[in-house]
Protein backbone atom coordinates (compact mmCIF):
# COMPACT_ATOMS: atom_id res chain seq x y z
CA UNK A 1 0.00 0.00 0.00
CA UNK A 2 2.06 3.23 -0.83
CA UNK A 3 -1.18 5.46 0.24
CA UNK A 4 -0.76 3.94 3.68
CA UNK A 5 -1.01 7.05 6.78
CA UNK A 6 2.46 7.27 8.68
CA UNK A 7 3.06 7.80 12.64
CA UNK A 8 5.44 8.24 14.33
CA UNK A 9 5.81 6.69 17.90
CA UNK A 10 8.25 7.06 20.99
CA UNK A 11 8.00 5.70 24.32
CA UNK A 12 9.59 6.99 27.18
CA UNK A 13 9.49 5.39 30.95
CA UNK A 14 8.51 1.84 31.81
CA UNK A 15 7.31 -1.67 30.46
CA UNK A 16 3.90 -1.21 30.63
CA UNK A 17 4.59 2.24 28.33
CA UNK A 18 6.10 0.07 26.20
CA UNK A 19 2.99 -2.82 25.82
CA UNK A 20 0.63 0.37 25.47
CA UNK A 21 2.45 1.74 22.50
CA UNK A 22 2.13 -1.46 20.76
CA UNK A 23 -1.51 -1.48 21.19
CA UNK A 24 -1.89 2.17 20.19
CA UNK A 25 -0.13 1.21 17.08
CA UNK A 26 -1.90 -1.79 17.04
CA UNK A 27 -4.85 0.96 17.21
CA UNK A 28 -3.68 2.92 14.57
CA UNK A 29 -2.58 0.13 11.93
CA UNK A 30 -7.06 -0.60 11.95
CA UNK A 31 -6.93 2.86 10.87
CA UNK A 32 -4.73 2.36 7.97
CA UNK A 33 -1.66 3.70 9.96
CA UNK A 34 1.90 2.44 9.62
CA UNK A 35 4.74 3.12 11.91
CA UNK A 36 7.75 5.02 10.26
CA UNK A 37 11.56 5.43 11.75
CA UNK A 38 11.41 8.54 10.17
CA UNK A 39 9.73 11.42 11.41
CA UNK A 40 9.13 13.82 8.64
CA UNK A 41 7.47 11.29 6.87
CA UNK A 42 4.43 11.08 9.78
CA UNK A 43 1.54 12.24 10.06
CA UNK A 44 1.05 11.71 13.19
CA UNK A 45 3.38 12.33 16.11
CA UNK A 46 2.70 10.24 19.39
CA UNK A 47 4.89 10.59 22.27
CA UNK A 48 4.01 8.13 24.70
CA UNK A 49 5.25 9.92 28.15
CA UNK A 50 6.58 9.35 31.58
CA UNK A 51 6.35 11.56 34.94
CA UNK A 52 7.94 9.63 37.14
CA UNK A 53 10.76 11.49 37.93
CA UNK A 54 10.99 15.40 36.93
CA UNK A 55 13.68 14.60 34.36
CA UNK A 56 11.54 12.24 32.75
CA UNK A 57 8.62 14.99 32.16
CA UNK A 58 10.90 17.47 31.23
CA UNK A 59 12.39 15.13 28.32
CA UNK A 60 8.96 15.76 27.08
CA UNK A 61 9.07 19.47 26.35
CA UNK A 62 12.20 19.40 24.94
CA UNK A 63 11.21 16.77 22.57
CA UNK A 64 8.02 19.39 21.30
CA UNK A 65 10.53 21.79 21.09
CA UNK A 66 12.19 20.18 18.52
CA UNK A 67 9.29 19.50 16.68
CA UNK A 68 8.34 23.12 16.12
CA UNK A 69 10.07 23.45 12.65
CA UNK A 70 7.93 20.32 11.51
CA UNK A 71 4.72 21.79 12.77
CA UNK A 72 5.45 24.93 11.21
CA UNK A 73 6.16 24.03 8.15
CA UNK A 74 2.94 21.57 7.73
CA UNK A 75 0.28 22.43 9.69
CA UNK A 76 -1.70 19.32 9.10
CA UNK A 77 0.60 17.37 11.23
CA UNK A 78 -0.75 15.90 14.21
CA UNK A 79 1.46 15.59 17.26
CA UNK A 80 0.00 13.64 20.20
CA UNK A 81 0.93 13.20 24.15
CA UNK A 82 0.00 10.23 25.84
CA UNK A 83 1.10 8.51 28.31
CA UNK A 84 1.43 9.68 32.13
CA UNK A 85 2.60 13.50 31.69
CA UNK A 86 -0.62 13.27 29.58
CA UNK A 87 -2.77 12.35 32.38
CA UNK A 88 -0.91 14.30 35.35
CA UNK A 89 -0.83 17.47 33.15
CA UNK A 90 -3.75 17.00 30.77
CA UNK A 91 -4.79 20.52 28.92
CA UNK A 92 -0.98 22.41 30.51
CA UNK A 93 0.63 20.62 28.15
CA UNK A 94 -1.20 22.25 25.58
CA UNK A 95 -0.92 25.85 26.99
CA UNK A 96 2.80 25.33 27.46
CA UNK A 97 3.35 23.85 23.56
CA UNK A 98 0.16 24.68 21.32
CA UNK A 99 2.07 22.65 18.54
CA UNK A 100 0.30 19.66 20.51
CA UNK A 101 -3.28 18.90 18.70
CA UNK A 102 -4.12 15.54 21.40
CA UNK A 103 -3.30 14.45 24.98
CA UNK A 104 -4.44 11.38 25.87
CA UNK A 105 -4.63 9.87 29.18
CA UNK A 106 -3.28 6.93 29.77
CA UNK A 107 -6.91 4.74 30.22
CA UNK A 108 -8.45 6.73 26.99
CA UNK A 109 -5.85 5.24 23.96
CA UNK A 110 -9.10 3.63 22.62
CA UNK A 111 -10.28 7.64 21.51
CA UNK A 112 -7.45 7.64 19.66
CA UNK A 113 -8.60 7.40 16.40
CA UNK A 114 -11.97 9.35 16.80
CA UNK A 115 -9.62 12.39 18.25
CA UNK A 116 -7.51 11.59 14.64
CA UNK A 117 -10.31 12.62 12.76
CA UNK A 118 -11.61 15.40 15.11
CA UNK A 119 -14.41 13.36 16.93
CA UNK A 120 -14.89 14.17 20.72
CA UNK A 121 -12.77 15.81 22.83
CA UNK A 122 -9.15 16.69 21.98
CA UNK A 123 -7.95 16.53 25.89
CA UNK A 124 -9.27 13.04 26.97
CA UNK A 125 -7.84 11.76 30.74
CA UNK A 126 -10.98 10.01 32.26
CA UNK A 127 -10.72 6.72 34.09
CA UNK A 128 -13.28 4.58 32.12
CA UNK A 129 -14.94 1.91 34.00
CA UNK A 130 -14.43 -0.29 31.44
CA UNK A 131 -11.02 -2.30 30.86
CA UNK A 132 -9.36 -0.11 27.69
CA UNK A 133 -7.72 -3.19 26.37
CA UNK A 134 -11.08 -4.37 26.05
CA UNK A 135 -11.86 -1.13 23.56
CA UNK A 136 -9.01 -1.79 21.81
CA UNK A 137 -7.86 -4.12 18.96
CA UNK A 138 -6.59 -7.71 19.79
CA UNK A 139 -3.15 -8.06 18.96
CA UNK A 140 -2.02 -8.55 15.40
CA UNK A 141 1.24 -8.73 13.21
CA UNK A 142 4.04 -10.58 13.59
CA UNK A 143 6.02 -10.70 17.20
CA UNK A 144 9.60 -11.63 18.67
CA UNK A 145 9.60 -14.70 20.55
CA UNK A 146 9.60 -12.26 24.11
CA UNK A 147 6.09 -10.32 24.78
CA UNK A 148 4.90 -8.29 27.60
CA UNK A 149 1.13 -8.86 28.70
CA UNK A 150 -0.05 -6.14 31.00
CA UNK A 151 -2.60 -8.13 33.61
CA UNK A 152 -3.00 -5.46 36.18
CA UNK A 153 -2.70 -1.63 36.20
CA UNK A 154 -2.82 1.57 38.79
CA UNK A 155 -2.03 1.66 42.02
CA UNK A 156 -3.18 1.44 45.56
CA UNK A 157 -0.31 2.12 47.56
CA UNK A 158 0.68 5.65 47.50
CA UNK A 159 4.20 5.54 48.58
CA UNK A 160 4.98 9.64 49.34
CA UNK A 161 7.03 10.06 46.63
CA UNK A 162 5.01 8.34 43.59
CA UNK A 163 3.01 10.01 40.79
CA UNK A 164 1.52 6.29 39.63
CA UNK A 165 -1.41 6.48 41.60
CA UNK A 166 -2.88 9.77 39.87
CA UNK A 167 -1.54 8.91 36.76
CA UNK A 168 -2.68 5.15 36.42
CA UNK A 169 -5.55 5.43 38.70
CA UNK A 170 -6.75 2.65 41.30
CA UNK A 171 -5.48 -0.55 41.07
CA UNK A 172 -7.19 -2.53 38.67
CA UNK A 173 -6.99 -6.26 37.24
CA UNK A 174 -8.06 -8.02 33.81
CA UNK A 175 -10.28 -10.94 34.02
CA UNK A 176 -8.01 -13.85 33.99
CA UNK A 177 -9.71 -15.75 30.91
CA UNK A 178 -8.75 -12.25 28.47
CA UNK A 179 -5.21 -12.50 29.63
CA UNK A 180 -5.16 -16.56 28.86
CA UNK A 181 -7.05 -15.74 25.63
CA UNK A 182 -3.74 -12.97 24.50
CA UNK A 183 -1.14 -15.68 25.94
CA UNK A 184 -2.31 -18.48 23.65
CA UNK A 185 -2.61 -15.78 20.64
CA UNK A 186 1.10 -14.74 21.49
CA UNK A 187 2.48 -18.16 21.66
CA UNK A 188 0.56 -18.90 18.50
CA UNK A 189 2.52 -15.95 16.89
CA UNK A 190 6.08 -17.55 18.44
CA UNK A 191 6.24 -15.88 21.45
CA UNK A 192 7.83 -18.37 23.86
CA UNK A 193 8.40 -15.56 26.82
CA UNK A 194 6.39 -13.87 28.49
CA UNK A 195 6.44 -10.80 30.91
CA UNK A 196 3.15 -10.17 33.22
CA UNK A 197 3.06 -6.37 33.92
CA UNK A 198 1.54 -4.51 36.61
CA UNK A 199 2.08 -1.33 38.74
CA UNK A 200 1.47 -3.62 41.30
CA UNK A 201 1.31 -6.94 39.35
CA UNK A 202 1.29 -8.97 42.71
CA UNK A 203 -1.90 -7.49 43.49
CA UNK A 204 -3.80 -8.85 40.74
CA UNK A 205 -7.21 -10.28 41.58
CA UNK A 206 -10.32 -11.18 39.48
CA UNK A 207 -12.67 -13.84 39.44
CA UNK A 208 -11.07 -15.65 41.80
CA UNK A 209 -7.40 -15.55 40.95
CA UNK A 210 -4.53 -14.78 42.31
CA UNK A 211 -0.67 -14.07 40.38
CA UNK A 212 -0.09 -17.66 41.70
CA UNK A 213 -3.21 -18.89 40.13
CA UNK A 214 -3.14 -16.88 36.90
CA UNK A 215 0.46 -17.92 36.37
CA UNK A 216 -0.12 -21.67 37.18
CA UNK A 217 -2.83 -21.48 34.00
CA UNK A 218 -0.61 -19.46 32.05
CA UNK A 219 2.53 -22.77 32.99
CA UNK A 220 -0.16 -25.13 31.05
CA UNK A 221 0.07 -23.32 27.33
CA UNK A 222 2.08 -25.46 25.35
CA UNK A 223 4.98 -23.85 23.78
CA UNK A 224 5.12 -20.62 26.47
CA UNK A 225 8.40 -21.87 28.08
CA UNK A 226 8.60 -19.00 30.38
CA UNK A 227 7.02 -16.40 32.34
CA UNK A 228 8.28 -13.54 34.25
CA UNK A 229 6.03 -10.83 36.00
CA UNK A 230 6.75 -7.30 37.58
CA UNK A 231 6.65 -4.88 39.67
CA UNK A 232 5.77 -6.62 42.76
CA UNK A 233 5.49 -4.90 46.17
CA UNK A 234 6.98 -6.67 49.00
CA UNK A 235 3.32 -6.32 50.95
CA UNK A 236 1.73 -8.65 48.72
CA UNK A 237 4.08 -10.94 48.00
CA UNK A 238 1.82 -14.08 48.74
CA UNK A 239 2.19 -17.51 50.30
CA UNK A 240 1.09 -19.00 47.25
CA UNK A 241 3.14 -17.06 44.77
CA UNK A 242 6.70 -18.07 47.26
CA UNK A 243 5.28 -21.40 46.43
CA UNK A 244 4.88 -21.03 42.85
CA UNK A 245 8.86 -20.28 42.73
CA UNK A 246 9.54 -23.24 44.02
CA UNK A 247 7.14 -25.69 42.04
CA UNK A 248 6.34 -23.94 38.62
CA UNK A 249 9.63 -24.96 36.17
CA UNK A 250 8.13 -22.02 33.45
CA UNK A 251 8.39 -19.38 36.12
CA UNK A 252 11.50 -18.13 35.47
CA UNK A 253 14.19 -17.68 39.10
CA UNK A 254 14.74 -13.98 38.88
CA UNK A 255 12.14 -11.79 41.26
CA UNK A 256 12.47 -7.52 40.98
CA UNK A 257 11.42 -6.50 44.33
CA UNK A 258 11.59 -3.25 44.97
CA UNK A 259 12.97 -1.91 48.11
CA UNK A 260 13.27 1.66 47.97
CA UNK A 261 15.24 1.96 51.65
CA UNK A 262 16.91 -0.04 54.12
CA UNK A 263 16.05 2.43 57.21
CA UNK A 264 12.64 1.62 58.75
CA UNK A 265 12.42 5.48 59.65
CA UNK A 266 12.61 6.37 56.43
CA UNK A 267 10.45 3.68 54.59
CA UNK A 268 7.73 4.61 57.01
CA UNK A 269 8.38 8.50 56.00
CA UNK A 270 7.64 6.76 52.86
CA UNK A 271 4.19 5.19 53.21
CA UNK A 272 5.68 1.75 52.69
CA UNK A 273 4.17 0.11 55.26
CA UNK A 274 6.57 -2.71 55.75
CA UNK A 275 10.16 -2.74 57.57
CA UNK A 276 13.85 -3.62 56.09
CA UNK A 277 13.49 -6.61 58.61
CA UNK A 278 9.91 -7.83 56.51
CA UNK A 279 11.30 -7.57 53.49
CA UNK A 280 14.73 -9.97 54.40
CA UNK A 281 12.61 -12.42 55.85
CA UNK A 282 10.36 -12.07 52.48
CA UNK A 283 13.82 -12.85 50.46
CA UNK A 284 14.38 -15.78 53.14
CA UNK A 285 11.43 -17.71 52.70
CA UNK A 286 11.79 -17.11 48.49
CA UNK A 287 15.27 -17.99 48.43
CA UNK A 288 14.41 -21.39 50.45
CA UNK A 289 12.14 -22.39 47.32
CA UNK A 290 14.08 -21.38 44.97
CA UNK A 291 17.32 -21.09 46.11
CA UNK A 292 19.52 -19.85 43.23
CA UNK A 293 16.79 -16.92 42.34
CA UNK A 294 18.18 -13.49 41.04
CA UNK A 295 16.48 -10.58 42.89
CA UNK A 296 16.71 -7.26 41.89
CA UNK A 297 15.68 -3.92 43.17
CA UNK A 298 14.77 0.11 42.89
CA UNK A 299 16.76 2.39 45.32
CA UNK A 300 15.77 6.32 45.98
CA UNK A 301 18.95 8.30 47.38
CA UNK A 302 18.30 11.39 48.92
CA UNK A 303 14.37 11.04 50.37
CA UNK A 304 13.74 14.16 52.47
CA UNK A 305 15.12 13.83 55.96
CA UNK A 306 17.37 10.59 55.12
CA UNK A 307 20.73 11.35 57.51
CA UNK A 308 23.62 9.21 56.83
CA UNK A 309 22.76 6.35 59.56
CA UNK A 310 19.45 6.19 57.14
CA UNK A 311 22.00 5.59 53.96
CA UNK A 312 24.22 3.35 55.91
CA UNK A 313 21.46 1.02 56.84
CA UNK A 314 20.39 1.23 52.90
CA UNK A 315 23.90 0.08 52.32
CA UNK A 316 23.78 -2.93 54.72
CA UNK A 317 20.55 -3.91 53.08
CA UNK A 318 22.14 -4.17 49.65
CA UNK A 319 24.81 -6.39 51.07
CA UNK A 320 22.36 -8.26 53.09
CA UNK A 321 20.65 -9.65 49.73
CA UNK A 322 22.73 -9.40 47.37
CA UNK A 323 21.54 -8.11 44.19
CA UNK A 324 21.67 -9.23 40.99
CA UNK A 325 20.81 -5.75 39.40
CA UNK A 326 18.94 -2.79 40.63
CA UNK A 327 17.60 0.31 39.57
CA UNK A 328 19.02 3.23 41.83
CA UNK A 329 17.28 6.57 41.63
CA UNK A 330 17.89 10.53 43.24
CA UNK A 331 15.08 11.76 45.10
CA UNK A 332 12.63 13.64 42.65
CA UNK A 333 9.99 16.00 43.90
CA UNK A 334 6.84 15.02 42.34
CA UNK A 335 4.23 17.66 42.38
CA UNK A 336 0.72 16.76 44.58
CA UNK A 337 2.86 13.95 46.26
CA UNK A 338 2.88 14.22 50.22
CA UNK A 339 6.44 13.97 49.99
CA UNK A 340 7.08 17.20 47.84
CA UNK A 341 6.28 19.65 50.77
CA UNK A 342 9.13 18.41 52.84
CA UNK A 343 11.96 20.30 52.39
CA UNK A 344 15.57 18.88 49.87
CA UNK A 345 18.93 17.46 50.97
CA UNK A 346 21.47 18.75 48.96
CA UNK A 347 22.18 17.19 45.57
CA UNK A 348 25.88 17.00 46.49
CA UNK A 349 24.79 14.53 49.34
CA UNK A 350 21.88 13.28 47.54
CA UNK A 351 24.01 12.41 44.82
CA UNK A 352 26.88 11.04 47.09
CA UNK A 353 24.48 8.55 47.92
CA UNK A 354 23.32 7.64 44.69
CA UNK A 355 27.22 6.85 43.82
CA UNK A 356 27.58 4.58 46.98
CA UNK A 357 24.52 2.74 46.06
CA UNK A 358 25.33 2.19 42.45
CA UNK A 359 28.85 1.39 43.17
CA UNK A 360 27.85 -1.25 45.71
CA UNK A 361 25.03 -2.90 43.14
CA UNK A 362 27.44 -2.79 40.34
CA UNK A 363 30.27 -4.63 42.30
CA UNK A 364 27.21 -7.17 43.05
CA UNK A 365 26.12 -7.37 39.58
CA UNK A 366 29.49 -7.92 38.43
CA UNK A 367 30.38 -10.55 41.01
CA UNK A 368 27.15 -12.84 40.27
CA UNK A 369 28.00 -12.61 36.53
CA UNK A 370 31.48 -13.65 37.02
CA UNK A 371 29.97 -16.64 38.86
CA UNK A 372 27.84 -17.80 36.03
CA UNK A 373 31.30 -18.58 34.38
CA UNK A 374 31.41 -22.61 33.93
CA UNK A 375 27.77 -22.71 34.82
CA UNK A 376 25.03 -24.71 32.64
CA UNK A 377 21.69 -22.39 31.88
CA UNK A 378 19.18 -21.86 29.56
CA UNK A 379 18.89 -19.74 26.24
CA UNK A 380 16.01 -18.36 24.69
CA UNK A 381 17.39 -17.39 21.40
CA UNK A 382 16.15 -13.67 20.66
CA UNK A 383 18.30 -12.96 17.52
CA UNK A 384 21.11 -12.83 15.59
CA UNK A 385 24.47 -11.72 17.70
CA UNK A 386 26.99 -8.80 16.37
CA UNK A 387 29.10 -11.23 14.71
CA UNK A 388 27.88 -13.74 12.16
CA UNK A 389 27.68 -17.18 12.73
CA UNK A 390 25.87 -15.87 16.94
CA UNK A 391 22.97 -15.60 18.31
CA UNK A 392 21.67 -13.33 21.24
CA UNK A 393 19.51 -14.62 24.10
CA UNK A 394 18.48 -14.69 27.45
CA UNK A 395 19.55 -17.00 30.23
CA UNK A 396 16.80 -17.84 32.91
CA UNK A 397 18.66 -15.28 35.31
CA UNK A 398 18.07 -12.58 32.60
CA UNK A 399 21.40 -12.12 31.43
CA UNK A 400 22.16 -11.51 27.87
CA UNK A 401 23.91 -14.50 26.52
CA UNK A 402 26.20 -14.59 23.01
CA UNK A 403 26.66 -17.99 21.65
CA UNK A 404 28.33 -19.29 18.63
CA UNK A 405 25.51 -20.99 16.52
CA UNK A 406 25.20 -20.31 12.90
CA UNK A 407 21.82 -22.11 12.69
CA UNK A 408 20.28 -20.57 15.78
CA UNK A 409 16.43 -19.13 15.10
CA UNK A 410 14.94 -17.06 17.51
CA UNK A 411 12.41 -18.33 19.90
CA UNK A 412 15.01 -21.45 19.67
CA UNK A 413 15.41 -22.71 23.61
CA UNK A 414 19.17 -24.15 24.27
CA UNK A 415 21.48 -25.31 27.51
CA UNK A 416 24.80 -23.58 27.15
CA UNK A 417 27.49 -23.45 28.80
CA UNK A 418 28.87 -20.12 30.55
CA UNK A 419 32.80 -19.37 29.10
CA UNK A 420 33.35 -15.76 29.73
CA UNK A 421 31.73 -12.33 31.40
CA UNK A 422 32.32 -8.77 30.56
CA UNK A 423 30.22 -5.93 31.66
CA UNK A 424 27.01 -6.40 30.65
CA UNK A 425 26.93 -10.00 29.12
CA UNK A 426 28.05 -13.55 29.35
CA UNK A 427 29.20 -15.56 26.45
CA UNK A 428 28.53 -19.46 26.50
CA UNK A 429 29.08 -22.57 24.14
CA UNK A 430 25.65 -24.42 23.12
CA UNK A 431 25.67 -28.12 24.74
CA UNK A 432 22.48 -29.49 23.48
CA UNK A 433 18.91 -28.29 21.86
N1 LIG B 1 5.30 0.03 41.24
C1 LIG B 1 6.66 -0.12 41.36
C2 LIG B 1 7.55 0.90 40.67
C3 LIG B 1 7.03 2.19 40.26
S1 LIG B 1 8.07 3.43 39.67
C4 LIG B 1 6.99 -0.27 42.82
O1 LIG B 1 6.22 -0.05 43.68
O2 LIG B 1 8.09 -0.63 43.11
C5 LIG B 1 9.67 2.77 39.49
C6 LIG B 1 10.65 3.29 40.47
O3 LIG B 1 10.86 4.66 40.29
C7 LIG B 1 10.25 3.15 41.91
O4 LIG B 1 10.43 1.86 42.40
C8 LIG B 1 11.13 4.16 42.58
O5 LIG B 1 12.36 3.61 42.96
C9 LIG B 1 11.36 5.20 41.50
N2 LIG B 1 10.65 6.44 41.79
C10 LIG B 1 9.32 6.64 41.87
N3 LIG B 1 9.05 7.92 42.20
C11 LIG B 1 10.24 8.53 42.36
C12 LIG B 1 10.64 9.85 42.72
N4 LIG B 1 9.74 10.79 43.01
N5 LIG B 1 11.96 10.14 42.76
C13 LIG B 1 12.88 9.19 42.48
N6 LIG B 1 12.56 7.94 42.16
C14 LIG B 1 11.27 7.60 42.08
FE1 LIG C 1 4.48 4.11 43.17
FE2 LIG C 1 4.55 2.93 45.53
FE3 LIG C 1 2.60 2.39 43.83
FE4 LIG C 1 5.03 1.54 43.32
S1 LIG C 1 3.75 0.92 45.07
S2 LIG C 1 3.64 2.52 41.88
S3 LIG C 1 6.31 3.18 44.11
S4 LIG C 1 2.94 4.34 44.82
FE1 LIG D 1 6.51 6.44 34.08
FE2 LIG D 1 3.94 6.13 34.05
FE3 LIG D 1 5.50 4.05 33.91
S1 LIG D 1 5.03 7.59 35.26
S2 LIG D 1 7.28 4.68 35.06
S3 LIG D 1 5.34 5.62 32.40
S4 LIG D 1 3.58 4.17 34.97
Amino acid sequence: MTDSKKMFIKTYGCQMNVYDSERMVETMAAQGYETTEVIEDAELILLNTCHIREKASEKLYSDLGRLRPLKQARPDLKVGVAGCVAQAEGDEIKRRMPLVDIVVGSQAYHRLPEMMNGIGKMTDTDFPTTDKFDLLPRRTGTVGPVAFLTVQEGCDKFCAFCVVPYTRGAEVSRPPQRILTEARGLVEKGVRDITLLGQNVNAYHAAGYGLARLIRDLSQIDGLHRIRYTTSHPNDMEDDLIAAHGDLPKLMPYLHLPVQSGSDRILKAMNRKHTAEHYLRLIERVRAVRPDIVLTSDFIAGFPGETAADHQATLDLIAAVGYGMAYSFRYSPRPGTPAAEKPELSDDVALARLHDIQALITRQQRALQDAMVGREVSVLYEKPGRMPGQMVGKSEYLHSVHVDDSFGQPGQLVQVRISASSANSLAGVKISD
